[in-house]
């Protein structure tokens, strides 16, 4: 920065809790650089998921929209975004907002951004499943973004490509890797004692252990159903087996979560966990089956075989690198490709290594590297209006 440029003012906007995960280790960055101001915005479209990650990483927003109601709708959530991000971005007039993903939050935050003149940054750009239903509403969240950010961190070469697919200047793409793998490396640790007596308990030398983790919209209803069902019969074929399924706070998610596997032997169902031990319960997993996004991205790091319970995957890597497999949403399918992992041990062994096509843990300095060229660099060179004309 040369010494008489101003500080540049920059909104991180996020509001759920992977968001919070992935936009900790950046806003470390941004806070350590001199050359820029930070504005912390939250939406709070989750509220005590959210906050689980605030206190982790210690994070104190500058403005808190605090907009989650029971049971919201995808409407509420943007409405209310919307209306609450203008008049923070009015009052704020950041030089640039950042915005993670593809949540309802990330897309409310963009266009709200688009509506003052803003410039946006997307975090996470360029995943794509090719389907708008699928993951819904994420994918068309994702795809809003895109037309709308100036400047696109993609995690890796495949969603660069994606992005040019989509007709996005190639000079405003930076291939960063994903901030996840920095947040994985901030929190897993070797010995862990679990602040949760009940996770402390588990045989984890004798016990195969399963976590289970399942939220997406487009899994409601049957598709729950089915993965529920299979894990009551892996848990009755395989007696050396134990599951852990921390729940989801969204009641639709909650209510049928309990009512399938409460009550069965070997299920434990928590409320969510914080990030650390819930990464170290990964660590200590021997197979994870989930519909996340970011856990499909944690387990490969840290060696643990994914199946993932949906039909599709915007994120191939760690399928191609073999330490992911798509089981879908039918029973007997998820049955016959778990029991496979629990009982055929060369099987297990191929998908079991840690691989990481999502980053080395450094994507949130890179990203501040490249916001701090931008900014300075450039606005030497060119002229600060030269610098989002790319829309
Ligand atoms: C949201 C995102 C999804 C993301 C997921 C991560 C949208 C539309 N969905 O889905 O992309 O993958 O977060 O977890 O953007 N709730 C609480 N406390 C919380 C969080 C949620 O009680 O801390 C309950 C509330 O009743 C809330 C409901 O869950 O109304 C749904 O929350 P919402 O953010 O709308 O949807 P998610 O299913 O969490
Ligand atoms: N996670 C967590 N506690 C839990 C379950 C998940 O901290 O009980 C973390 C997980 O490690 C990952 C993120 O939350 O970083 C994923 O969030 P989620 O599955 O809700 O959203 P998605 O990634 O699918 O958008």
């Amino acid at each position: 920065m040369s010494s008489n440029s101003p500080k540049k003012k920059i909104a991180v906007v996020f509001g759920t809790r992977p968001e919070a995960i992935k936009m900790a280790p950046l806003i470390r960055k941004i806070r350590q650089a001199d050359c820029f101001e930070l504005k912390v915005c939250v939406t709070a479209q989750h509220r005590e998921m959210l906050d689980m990650a605030l206190a982790l990483f210690a994070i104190s927003p500058d403005h808190d929209l605090d907009l989650m109601s029971d049971s919201q709708t995808i409407t509420e959530i943007t409405v209310r975004a919307l209306a609450g991000l203008e008049i923070v971005f009015k009052q704020e007039k950041p030089d640039l907002v950042l915005v993670h993903g593809d949540t309802t939050t990330t897309c409310s935050a963009a266009l709200a951004a688009f509506y003052q003149k803003t410039a946006v940054g997307h975090v996470e750009a360029g995943l794509r499943s090719g389907n708008i239903y699928s993951p819904y509403p994420e994918e068309m969240n994702r795809r809003i973004t895109t037309a709308i950010a100036g400047l696109h961190f993609a995690p890796t070469e495949g969603n660069r490509r994606n992005l040019l697919h989509c007709g996005v200047d190639p000079e405003r793409i930076f291939v960063t890797g994903n901030t996840v793998i920095d947040a994985l490396h901030l929190v897993a640790r070797k010995e862990y004692i679990f602040a949760e007596a009940a996770l402390n308990r588990l045989d984890y030398a004798h016990k195969k252990i399963i976590l289970l983790t399942a939220h997406r919209r487009e899994n409601w209803g049957r598709p729950l159903g089915n993965i529920y069902a299979a894990m009551r019969t892996l848990l009755s074929n395989n007696p050396d087996t134990e599951l852990v399924f921390p729940v989801h706070m969204n009641p639709v998610v909650k209510e049928a979560a309990h009512r399938a596997l409460g009550a069965v032997p070997g299920a434990h169902l928590t409320h969510p966990l914080d990030y650390e031990p819930f990464v170290n319960l990964m660590a200590r997993s021997y197979l994870v089956l989930t519909d996340s996004g970011g856990i499909q991205e944690e387990a490969p790091a840290l060696g643990k075989p994914v199946l993932v319970l949906r039909a599709e995957t915007e994120r191939p890597e760690a399928v191609e690198a073999g330490t992911v497999k798509l089981a879908g949403t039918e029973k007997d399918q998820i049955v016959s490709l778990a029991q496979e992992l629990l009982t055929n041990k060369a099987e297990y062994e191929k998908m079991a290594r840690a691989v990481n096509p999502y980053g080395d843990g450094n994507a949130a300095e890179r990203i501040v590297n490249i916001l701090r060229a931008h900014f300075f660099a450039d606005q030497e060179k060119q002229g600060v209006a030269g610098l989002y004309s790319g829309y």
